[in-house]
């Protein structure tokens, strides 16, 4: 029955539709506070509902902080003590926190445990102190009338009942916001990580890291391009260019596997060093892998970073390695890759070959369209060359 319907009723008494409407409304708020992400909502909702509910003519949100009690919040007919401070010991919603009990005052005037000098100025007659979480009290709502009078059991039990469903949302809060600590916090391990296995990959080859760092932003500038063509939708998002542009600087990391010899051999590799070299893609992926075991699980990051390692050297028409995989049985981001990797490669002085400009890299791109890259992605690649040529002056470290 909704508060309405009931409330309409001739069948039920006057005192009985009160009460079914005050018990809808606890709920309404018990449910409001089951949703709180923050201290200041949960305040905010009982401010805007525990007044009327507990029928008082004032209410106050305490919080403890330490060995103090801050008055955070209230809602009366005329101003308390919102944001004042006070001893633990010398105040009564201190009393509260630290006995674990709620108290009932019937003359704040009669009661040694109330400090009369802060309620002079004030309307208060009599009060209700609840203490919010009984078992180790985190805050405690005061409900005060400007008269003195015993508060009715149903006050009381009511600002209980207020007072439970916040200590509920408080522990949400302090969950969600741990939570949230434990999120970022893996999110700055993950960083830290690649960084870590980038700068690793770096101290092994001299081109690779301001090779990494372009590599990095010709990734997303493809793929970014190729998302606003409408290129590999609905797959190709922000968030996956996002991982694509985080997992880029692992792509060689598996270089940190294969001998000086190799890596720096100045002049081309014969056909045995080529071999060795092959297994970069391997090797990177199988680093990754185990990072991942570490992790105690896969993220979506780990994947592409994996992906990506694994397959930056295969060719569209199926003559690249390891996999020797055909068209796009090529993961999306080893094909993306591929073209940002070859380009670089290409206008970069390598210890084995020449730079070539800019115009001559373009062109080596296109002839290679369905051969070794995707021609949907050499497509757009020529519509956004400059975007290269641009990103590869302002990431190169003249030597
Ligand atoms: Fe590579
Ligand atoms: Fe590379």
């Amino acid at each position: 029955m909704t508060q309405s319907a009931a409330l309409a009723s001739p069948a039920l008494g006057k005192d009985e539709q009160i009460e079914i409407a005050a018990a809808s409304d606890l709920e309404g708020l018990t449910m409001r506070l089951a949703k709180a992400r923050g201290v200041e909502e949960i305040l905010r909702v009982v401010r805007g509902g525990a007044r009327r509910l507990v029928g008082a003519d004032g209410i106050s949100f305490v919080l403890r902080e330490g060995d103090k009690c801050f008055y955070a919040d209230e809602d009366a007919i005329g101003p308390l003590w919102k944001g004042q401070r006070f001893p633990l010991e010398r105040c009564i919603s201190g009393w509260a926190m630290l006995h674990g009990e709620a108290v009932v005052v019937e003359d704040v005037y009669a009661d040694e445990r109330i400090p009369h000098a802060s309620y002079r100025p004030t309307f208060v007659q009599s009060l209700v102190m609840v203490p919010v979480h009984a078992d180790d009290p985190v805050a405690a709502i005061g409900a005060y009338w400007a008269r003195p009078h015993k508060p009715s059991d149903e006050s009381v039990e009511m600002l209980k009942r207020i007072a439970n469903s916040a200590a509920v949302a408080m522990t949400n809060v302090a969950l969600f916001s741990s939570l949230n600590a434990a999120r970022e916090e893996a999110v700055r391990a993950k960083d830290a990580l690649i960084l870590a296995m980038a700068a690793l990959a770096d101290t092994r080859d001299n081109e690779t890291g301001d090779h990494i760092r372009r590599t990095q932003h010709y990734v997303r500038a493809l793929a970014e391009a190729a998302r606003r063509h409408g290129l590999y939708q609905p797959q190709l998002d922000t968030e996956l260019i996002e991982l694509m542009y985080k997992s880029a600087p692992l792509h060689d990391i598996g270089k940190v596997g294969i001998s000086d010899a190799i890596l720096r051999k100045p002049g081309r590799l014969d056909a045995e060093e080529f071999a060795i070299m092959r297994t970069h893609a391997r090797l990177g992926r199988d680093a990754i892998a185990n990072a991942e075991r570490y992790f105690g699980g896969t993220t979506s990051f780990l994947t592409i970073a994996k992906e990506m390692a694994y397959s930056h050297h295969e060719r569209w028409d199926g003559t690249g390695y390891p996999e020797g995989l055909i068209g796009d049985a090529i993961p999306l981001c080893g094909r993306i890759m591929a073209i940002a990797d070859v380009y670089d490669a290409l206008v970069s002085d390598r210890v084995y070959k020449a730079a070539i400009p800019h115009a001559e890299a373009v062109r080596v791109i296109a002839s290679e369209r369905g051969r070794h890259f995707d021609p949907a992605l050499v497509d757009v690649f020529l519509e956004i060359a400059p975007v290269f040529q641009e990103i590869n002056s302002q990431f190169s470290n003249p030597a």
